[in-house]
């Protein structure tokens, strides 16, 4: 498989067909393994994948549910990644919640990608510097070509080591926990869901510029052999895919 480019009409499309793909990567897996796992990105393009795949019909008893990343706020708070999940999938899907490992954003930012940390390493019986291999990982894009929450010029971009950390984002001047870029590297599937003609030249640059993740750390995983971009032809305006 090699880095593949969906392109749709519009957002509802390419969501809907991200969530296909999902579900179909997660029964692959579920045929080898149970139980499957995913990793989830928030921010606002993803509610139209929740909602697909809560009205899906798919038996989340076998699927455990973790984050890519996390504001650190509480999970009431409307910022929260976790709440945008819990409303427009976790509660519709009737997702079974000890199947739940959310990032507790309530903590200190350095406490809560501790405690992150820990529950991924014991969920999956990490040892040592090993990584999860998460059946699917989704992510999203921001207009600055950031992913997770990894943001232009982040030195974390080049922590290869560890699984989580926290970050202060400058530019938002707030804390975040984020998966690390050995994560991502280790999943087995990665689905991006990206639209609207404002990421129109964060997907140039992912896909012409020379290979520079400090600069567009959405090409920590663009150059990879198994990661599905899933776009609107508004985000896809400014090159040929
Ligand atoms: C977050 C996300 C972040 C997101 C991008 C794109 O916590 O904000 O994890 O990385 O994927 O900001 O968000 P949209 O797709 O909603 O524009």
């Amino acid at each position: 498989m090699s880095t593949r480019w969906q392109t749709y009409p519009t957002v509802e499309e390419a969501a809907g067909n991200c969530c296909r793909f999902i579900l179909a990567r997660l029964e692959e897996a579920l045929s080898r393994q149970k139980p499957a796992t995913i990793a989830v990105s928030g921010g606002s393009t993803p509610k139209l994948l929740f909602r697909d795949m809560a009205a899906s019909g798919f038996d989340w008893e076998r699927v455990h549910l973790f984050w890519v990343d996390e504001r650190v706020v509480p999970p009431s708070n409307s910022d929260s990644n976790y709440r945008l999940a819990e409303e427009h999938f976790i509660i519709p899907a009737r997702f079974p919640r000890p199947n739940v490992h959310r990032v507790h954003g309530e903590l200190w930012p350095k406490a809560a990608a501790d405690q992150y940390t820990r529950d991924i390493q014991e969920f999956f019986s990490l040892s040592g510097g090993a990584f999860p291999h998460f059946d699917v990982i989704h992510l999203g894009m921001g207009v600055d070509a950031h992913t997770a929450s990894l943001f232009p010029g982040e030195p974390l971009i080049e922590d290869h080591e560890r699984i989580a950390s926290a970050v202060y984002v400058e530019k938002l001047k707030k804390w975040r926990v984020t998966l690390l870029p050995g994560v991502l590297a280790a999943a087995k599937h990665i689905a991006v869901l990206t639209a609207g003609s404002d990421k129109a030249e964060a997907v140039r640059h992912i896909l012409e510029d020379p290979y520079d993740p400090r600069r567009f750390p959405a090409q920590l995983i663009s150059h990879r052999r198994d990661v599905t971009w899933f776009v609107d032809t508004a985000a896809a305006s400014l090159v040929s895919i």
